[in-house]
């Protein structure tokens, strides 16, 4: 059986709450005939409440685009799998190339966060990918498996059949510069392989691997015509409510 496409939105640090309402409403004015496909947003941890709110009576889910792996304490400035249930979060995007190579996160630290968030009933969208000196050096897969494996350090095949991974090669993400659907392919078949090895068949085969990188309307088709690309995570395209609705539009018509 087919995986069901998830269509999801990064909007990193853009918009505020007002923004953020109007961007649900227009997205989900849109959307309303949409069945077959899974659709998110994730704004900014402060406009979450909001626009859950603003989703209401929609099938548009909401996500977080990163959390701490402590439930509370002294943490200043972080955000925990608990405060994100408070909101109506369903997924939460983690491991970011952003956080990874602006924040100095590590697969450690990041394997912290994806345990915790899939024994509290939080989605977690992990980010793998590697950075153009690697590709071109030849240490794609490598980097990729080093990721995977190190993030999911202890998850149990129970557990993994909530995951979604995101592949975003980094060399893509805001650059305009997209993968060739047949390199997407390349990388998520990959992964699906290394997923069987770790959790066995049936968890793999149901486990989504989104694509991320310049992803836009125009090049939505020919990457989830790929067997082993199940949505994207899509960042600058879905700020504009036209554009990343006419790529839901194209995962629904390749659902029917
Ligand atoms: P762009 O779609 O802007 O390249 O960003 C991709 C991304 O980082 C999504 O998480």
């Amino acid at each position: 059986m087919h995986r069901k496409f998830l269509i999801a939105g990064n909007w990193k640090m853009n918009n505020g709450i007002t923004d953020s309402v109007a961007l649900v409403d227009a997205i989900k004015k849109r959307t309303m005939e949409v069945r077959f496909v899974d659709m998110l947003v994730c704004p900014p941890f402060i406009a979450l409440g909001a626009a859950y709110g603003a989703a209401a009576g929609s099938l548009l889910k909401i996500g977080a685009q990163n959390m701490y792996h402590e439930a509370k304490g002294a943490f200043t400035g972080e955000v925990s799998f608990s405060m994100l249930r408070d909101c109506n979060v369903s997924y939460v995007i983690l491991g970011h190339s952003e956080r990874r190579t602006i924040f100095d996160e590590s697969d450690e630290f990041i394997n912290k966060k994806v345990c915790v968030a899939l024994e509290n009933n939080l989605l977690p969208i992990l980010c793998i990918g590697e950075t153009e000196a690697e590709r071109e050096k030849g240490a794609t897969f490598e980097v990729v498996e080093k990721q995977l494996k190190g993030c999911l350090e202890n998850v149990s095949s129970k557990r993994a059949k909530d995951l979604t991974i995101a592949y975003e090669p980094v060399w893509a993400i805001g650059t305009g510069k997209t993968a060739t659907p047949e390199i997407a392919q390349e990388v998520h078949s990959f992964i699906r392989g290394k997923l069987v090895e770790i959790f066995g068949k049936n968890v793999a085969n149901s486990v989504r691997i989104l694509y991320g990188g310049s992803m836009k309307a125009a090049n939505v088709e020919a990457l989830l015509s790929q067997p082993d690309i199940d949505g994207g995570l899509v960042g600058g395209a879905s700020l504009v409510a036209e554009e990343f609705c006419s790529m839901i539009e194209v995962a629904e018509k390749l659902s029917l």
